[in-house]
């Protein structure tokens, strides 16, 4: 090679090798996903930024979004933002939007037709202030669902439960073997099945009265009274010493067979599929407690804290496409539990659970906001506190904490 061609073709690499590392910038992704189901679906997305050419640095928070989300606002309020992180609809991030520290996402967003492809419609909106984008919606959880285990009861000689109602008949069966008929998890979990028992017993209507439009008369009264009754009977299916720290933990009983049911979103799904177990024949998803089916427009969703390094830009918001690719929404969502975000995508590996959230989402539509898309965080953690009181003291009366839950919603403030 001529002394020209050589310095030619050096030129070329080296111009090569800057474009190739430009393309390969760093972005750390802050995320509360630590369970077995949860790591196995992030790993999609990092897998998915890594072959987009950027390099995923993972930041996960252990110890679910009570947690995350408090150490993760901190750091973008302090100044130290990550690259990108998840946090759920609602109102996580609205000082965050109002201080200017996010990015918009508006132009990508149109570009994409965002609009038009991602359902439901809620999901965006939810991200959306003054007209702007801040967010990407990458799935939708529903929190309003009982998992069972069948070899539990068929053990027992009873055929696995179809709701909460059939659990509540077979519990003393269960408990005459030393299972306990229904696992919990403390905190947020204990909020989460007692939304899911008032949808249940009260309507979603009712409860949607309640939560959003705060009416802590209809909380506070006679129907309600017989609700916090049957929340009350609800409470002896669990084994009060048994109450786990975190939500998968819970699950953990249900799979090993030490717990009948547990009551937990959609996201319990993925710890089923990692232990191998088969949605329908070894274990049982039923949706509205298999009393009032439908699902609420709870999920998550990644910001992009407002970076000035123009190529950190550039990752961001490749990132935020590279999310909602087809294939990429299948490859996650199916190891998540969730729902995908866009309809027009290949769903044909769907589990069972899959099936009944979607006939749900696409055909029955009942539909409903999720608690933190109703009520802000602060409300949310004193309802919770209440209620994993209410469920690990068995002495509490049931109408004791009616009358404090009613005023919780009283107090809250208007969203
Ligand atoms: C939710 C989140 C889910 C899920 C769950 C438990 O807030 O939306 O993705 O993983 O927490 O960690």
């Amino acid at each position: 090679m001529g002394l020209k061609k050589l310095s030619a073709a050096l030129a070329l690499s080296v111009s090569l090798f800057a474009a190739g590392a430009a393309r390969a910038t760093d972005i750390e992704v802050t995320h509360w996903w630590t369970s077995g189901g949860e790591a196995a679906a992030v790993a999609e997305f990092a897998k998915a930024v890594d072959a987009s050419g950027d390099h995923w640095v993972d930041g996960a928070i252990a110890g679910s979004g009570d947690v995350a989300r408090p150490i993760i606002i901190s750091r973008i309020l302090g100044g130290n933002p990550m690259g990108a992180t998840q946090l759920n609809p609602g109102h996580d991030a609205d000082e965050l939007i109002k201080a200017g520290l996010m990015t918009d996402l508006t132009e990508i967003a149109t570009a994409g037709k965002w609009n038009d492809i991602l359902r439901p419609k809620t999901q965006l909106a939810g991200c959306t202030v003054d007209g702007k984008i801040y967010c990407v919606p990458v799935n939708l959880h529903s929190a309003q669902w009982m998992w069972t285990n069948r070899k539990v009861f068929t053990d027992a000689g009873i055929e696995p439960p179809k709701s909460i109602a059939d659990l509540i008949a077979d519990a003393p069966k269960l408990k005459e073997k030393g299972i306990q008929p229904l696992a919990l998890a403390q905190g947020w979990a204990v909020r989460l099945l007692v939304n899911d028992l008032i949808i249940a017993f009260a309507g979603v209507d009712n409860y949607v009265k309640v939560m959003k439009d705060r009416d802590a008369a209809l909380a506070a009264g006679p129907e309600f009274t017989k609700v916090f009754q049957q929340i009350g009977d609800a409470r002896s299916l669990v084994d009060t010493k048994a109450i786990t720290k975190q939500w998968n933990e819970a699950v953990g009983l249900v799979i090993s067979g030490k717990a009948g049911a547990n009551i937990m979103g959609d996201w319990a799904g993925g710890e089923f599929q990692v232990a191998k177990m088969v949605a329908g024949k070894d274990y049982d998803c039923l949706p509205g407690l298999g009393l009032a089916p439908a699902l609420d427009t709870g999920g998550d969703v990644f910001f992009f804290p407002l970076n000035k390094d123009p190529a950190v830009h550039a990752a961001q918001l490749k990132m935020a496409q590279t999310l909602l690719t087809p294939e990429v929404q299948v490859a996650f969502n199916l190891k998540k539990g969730s729902l995908p975000m866009r309809p027009d995508v290949d769903l044909s590996a769907a589990n069972d659970c899959m099936k009944k959230g979607l006939e749900i989402l696409d055909h029955s539509k009942v539909t409903l906001p999720s608690d933190r898309q109703m009520l802000d965080g602060d409300s949310l953690t004193q309802i919770g506190d209440l209620l994993t009181d209410f469920f690990s003291k068995p002495d509490m009366k049931p109408a004791d904490v009616q009358a404090k839950f009613a005023e919780i919603i009283k107090n809250a403030p208007k969203m």
